[in-house]
């Protein structure tokens, strides 16, 4: 039992409708606590599909989207961790900026900024999206800043443009990219369909 707390970011990808079975109810098995924050479109997808109080009744927290007021408490613990996975192109590309126009980038930013809790990012994206002039430059600043990448042809080849709509996201990977990152060796969980940083204090936002 890691009984550690992740804070995971969803982005409106491809695999965001799995995300609660293939990685948050794994990872709260293995004794994580997860606290779960949208991007505003993906809180409109989850929001259609009803997954949201799903995710809600099983992490036991709200899911985070809006902002908090300046006279609010976080709803959230600190965490041990970020994820942002699924994430999408455009939130690649405003992480490697620093652009942090939502609640699901500005905690983002700011770990990266901060250099901690350590952050994992996993793009779900296609040869479209990694053919934008920015894109090496966006993935090379997030390296270049200690963010722990799932990506590579190894874990995602690249396709082109919905030739692989219902691709299954690499799961295991996520999760040991996860481990690792918080000096956790790497667990397999019976769901799994295929083979740092200092402890964070979290940023309170
Ligand atoms: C059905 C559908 C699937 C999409 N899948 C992806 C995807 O896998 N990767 C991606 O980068 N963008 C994808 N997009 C585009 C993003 O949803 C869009 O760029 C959106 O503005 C991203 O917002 P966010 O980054 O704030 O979540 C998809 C859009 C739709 C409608």
């Amino acid at each position: 039992m890691s009984g550690r707390t992740l804070g995971l970011v969803c982005a409106a990808a491809g695999g965001i409708e799995d995300v609660r079975e293939r990685l948050i109810e794994p990872m709260l098995e293995d004794g994580w606590t997860v606290a779960v924050t949208l991007t505003p479109t993906a809180t409109i997808w989850l929001e259609a599909t009803g997954e949201i109080g799903k995710i809600e009744a099983v992490t036991g927290l709200p899911v985070r989207s809006a902002p908090r007021l300046p006279h609010e408490t976080s709803p959230h613990p600190e965490v041990d961790c970020y994820a942002a996975v699924p994430a999408t192109a455009n939130l690649v590309a405003k992480l490697a900026l620093g652009i942090a126009d939502n609640q699901a980038l500005t905690q983002l930013c700011e770990a990266i900024g901060g250099r901690r809790p350590p952050v994992v990012v996993f793009p779900r994206v296609n040869a479209a999206h990694a053919g934008q002039p920015g894109w090496e430059h966006h993935i090379a600043a997030l390296a270049g800043s200690g963010v722990h990448l799932v990506y590579g042809e190894d874990v995602w080849p690249l396709h082109r443009p919905r030739s692989a709509p219902n691709k299954e996201l690499p799961w295991r990977a996520i999760r040991a990219a996860i481990e690792a990152a918080t000096g956790l060796g790497q667990r397999q969980h019976p769901s799994d369909e295929q083979p740092g940083r200092p402890p964070a204090t979290g940023p309170g936002l």
